[in-house]
């Protein structure tokens, strides 16, 4: 768990910035129709991505400043050339204390041992529905198999903090949520239902798609039984969390169009092309790799962190009918 005592970067509203999100590839083994756009779309080209040194230049400069807590995300971060050894490298500064990955699940069942020999107690699996052909439908291959012997094995090596992300999806998949909360009452995993956001141009997002947390919560009492609130802590994080009395796991609402959290917002962004995002619906962005390609030292950019967190807005701007936006695709942010 990370504290921010120790926290260096403020910003204007008096929030302490230690947790850091950062997308190493903006490509992916998947299609999810809400992330990326079906068609007629690109991928990075290479020489933009940052590389490892690049990488671990911009963390070992955010921990000296309190980042504590880094998250890898993508597009699907386990897809990137060698991530093992950008964990290892990213593992190795001093400050980092926690190294968390968000992932599709579908390569994690050959990876798992690898990562918690190198020490990642913090995985996030996104996982839409329990049914092999609902789950084609919505990424667009037939790997549901895969991503559950993912889950399994995360299970058996006890990885101390394992979420399920699901996407909440009125018409696909508002039906499963029940069976999803349900898991909880075997298994020792968090499953976090997840408002569907508007974010980028292929998100294919749509009032009509939209389910709130609190329909959920209500569906899930009436089919699976009472849930009991849990306390919140400085740990909690954007998921308001509950739990069957007799659950072995959690569930959590996170809900950031119908409950907004952004006067807890502790973090940072980092895109896979190196722009630096100060909210996730803002689309200014600043270009670190310009500065690390250009020889900035590390007091400068320190400094420059320094600046740039002053400039995170107090929370997302509502653009049309009330509701944030952005965009860049999901993919290249990692959420
Ligand atoms: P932990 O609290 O460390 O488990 O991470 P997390 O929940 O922040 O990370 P994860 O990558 O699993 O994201 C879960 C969902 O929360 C995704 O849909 C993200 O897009 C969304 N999310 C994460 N951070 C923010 C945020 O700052 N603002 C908003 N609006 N959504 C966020
Ligand atoms: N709204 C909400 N969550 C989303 N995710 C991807 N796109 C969206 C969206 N439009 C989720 C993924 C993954 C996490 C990084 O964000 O399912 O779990
Ligand atoms: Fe933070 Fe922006 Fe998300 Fe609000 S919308 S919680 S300010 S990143």
């Amino acid at each position: 768990m990370t504290d921010n005592n120790d926290a260096v970067l403020v910003d204007s509203f008096g929030r302490k910035i230690t947790y850091l999100r950062l997308s190493v590839t903006d490509r992916c083994n998947l299609r999810c129709f809400y992330c990326m756009p079906q068609a007629d779309f690109n991928w990075m080209p290479q020489e933009n991505v940052l590389r490892f040194e690049e990488i671990t230049t911009l963390v070992r400069v955010l921990a000296r400043l309190g980042i504590r807590k880094v998250r890898l995300t993508g597009g699907e971060p386990l897809v990137r050339n060698n991530v093992l050894k950008l964990i290892e490298d990213i593992s190795r500064i001093a400050g980092i204390r926690e190294i968390c990955i968000t992932t599709n699940g579908v390569v994690l069942p050959d990876m798992t041992d690898r990562l918690v020999t190198l020490g990642v107690r913090h995985i996030n699996i996104s996982l839409d529905t329990l049914k092999r052909d609902k789950f084609e439908e919505i990424t667009g291959r037939d790997l549901f198999d895969r991503v559950w012997n993912g889950i399994e094995k995360c299970l058996e090596a006890d990885i101390p903090c394992l979420k399920i992300n699901f996407v909440m999806i009125r018409g696909r998949n508002h039906d499963e949520i029940a069976d999803f909360a349900m898991l909880t009452r075997q298994l020792p995993v968090e499953v976090r239902f997840i408002e569907f956001m508007p974010i980028g141009k292929g998100s294919n997002w749509g009032e009509q798609f939209f389910y709130p947390s609190d329909k959920a919560l209500e569906q899930i009492e009436k089919r699976a039984g009472k849930l009991v609130r849990k306390e919140r802590t400085a740990f909690s994080g954007p998921a308001e969390l509950y739990r069957f009395q007799d659950g072995r796991g959690s569930i959590g609402f996170i809900s950031p169009l119908s409950h907004r959290f952004c006067n807890e917002c502790n973090r940072l962004r980092i895109t896979a092309d190196g722009r630096l995002r100060l909210c996730l619906f803002s689309d200014i962005e600043m270009d670190l790799r310009q500065m690390l390609r250009t020889g900035i030292n590390d007091e400068d950019l320190a400094a420059f962190f320094m600046d740039a967190v002053k400039t995170k807005p107090a929370r997302y701007m509502a653009r049309t009918q009330n509701l944030p936006s952005c965009n860049r695709r999901m993919s290249s942010i990692g959420g």
